[in-house]
């Protein structure tokens, strides 16, 4: 086995290729002035299983040409196997027509990946129409979960926890969190008008006096899910607000915005941004044991 680090995968690849005392090696990326991609392995992969890491944020889909790239160029160099580790995997929320006319996004990027790859890791993927990995992907599948490592931090850092999910979809990540902790939790109501409007009111009683208010989701892009959602619940009177997300994307100022309605934000480092403080190395690196 070897591990290639992508270019929005080199910040777990390495220290995912030390815990399993595998190879590590970074795919060379460079751009054309057209922007046209290239790339190159600098390591000797025939016969051997090779596991690319990548994440997609920032340029998503120069990401995803790169990650077909290299899955198609590894089997083309001799890869005994492809697997894709996709700490944060996108366009699952794009799986159906919402409008006529409109273009259902990841059916064509799951066309690809079941193409070039012959095996998918995703940590907390955005399912939600669609139940499984399986629903998805005609390839292997395995989907991974860092509720436990939230978990971990709140009892290790957060007294008297109260577990808000902003949306009802939150359920698999505010609930299961609360569960293991074993504390209160409401699931808040959302309605959704565009990409940047949502409306977030919460219909259940719940008592949050001297309490510390904590939001799960499983990402914050935008923000404005968790500040619309700050913004109903400070009536209430809680101590301190804490928002935990898998996917920090934190898109258009969101980790700011947040600062400013009084959140602290934590983060996994699916995505590398100045509020991921749970590391899925371990995570990642266990599932390639088995
Ligand atoms: C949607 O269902 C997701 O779970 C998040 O709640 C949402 O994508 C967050 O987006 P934003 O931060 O832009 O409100």
């Amino acid at each position: 086995m070897i591990i290639i680090g992508c270019s929005h995968g080199n910040h777990l690849a390495s220290s995912i290729a030390n815990r399993l005392k595998k190879p590590y090696s970074k795919l060379e990326v460079t751009h054309f002035p057209d922007s046209e991609i290239k790339l190159k392995f600098n390591k000797n992969i025939k016969n051997k299983t090779v596991v690319l890491v990548q994440s997609f944020y920032q340029n998503i889909n120069d990401n995803i040409i790169e990650t077909l790239f290299a899955a198609e160029t590894a089997k083309d160099l001799g890869a005994k196997k492809v697997i894709l580790v996709a700490p944060y995997f996108p366009y699952l929320r794009q799986d159906k027509r919402f409008n006529k006319g409109e273009c259902i996004s990841l059916r064509t990027i799951a066309k690809n990946i079941d193409e070039d790859l012959d095996k998918i890791i995703i940590i907390d993927p955005h399912l939600h129409r669609e139940k499984t990995l399986k629903h998805i992907f005609k390839i292997s599948s395995k989907k991974l979960t860092a509720n436990p490592l939230v978990e971990k931090y709140i009892k290790n850092n957060i007294k008297n926890p109260v577990i808000i999910g902003p949306d009802w979809e939150s359920y698999k990540w505010a609930q299961k969190v609360a569960e293991g902790i074993g504390c209160d939790f409401a699931i808040m109501e959302k309605k959704r008008f565009s990409a940047r409007k949502v409306k977030v009111t919460l219909n259940k009683k719940i008592n949050i006096n001297s309490k510390n208010l904590v939001f799960i989701d499983d990402m914050i892009s935008t923000g404005h899910t968790l500040l619309e959602a700050i913004k109903g619940m400070k009536k209430l009177g809680a101590k301190k607000v804490t928002c935990f997300a898998v996917h920090g994307i934190l898109v258009e100022n969101a980790l700011q915005k947040l600062k400013k309605a009084g959140a602290t934000v934590i983060t996994t480092n699916t995505i590398p941004n100045k509020a991921a403080k749970i590391n899925v190395a371990e995570l990642i690196s266990n599932s390639l044991r088995k």
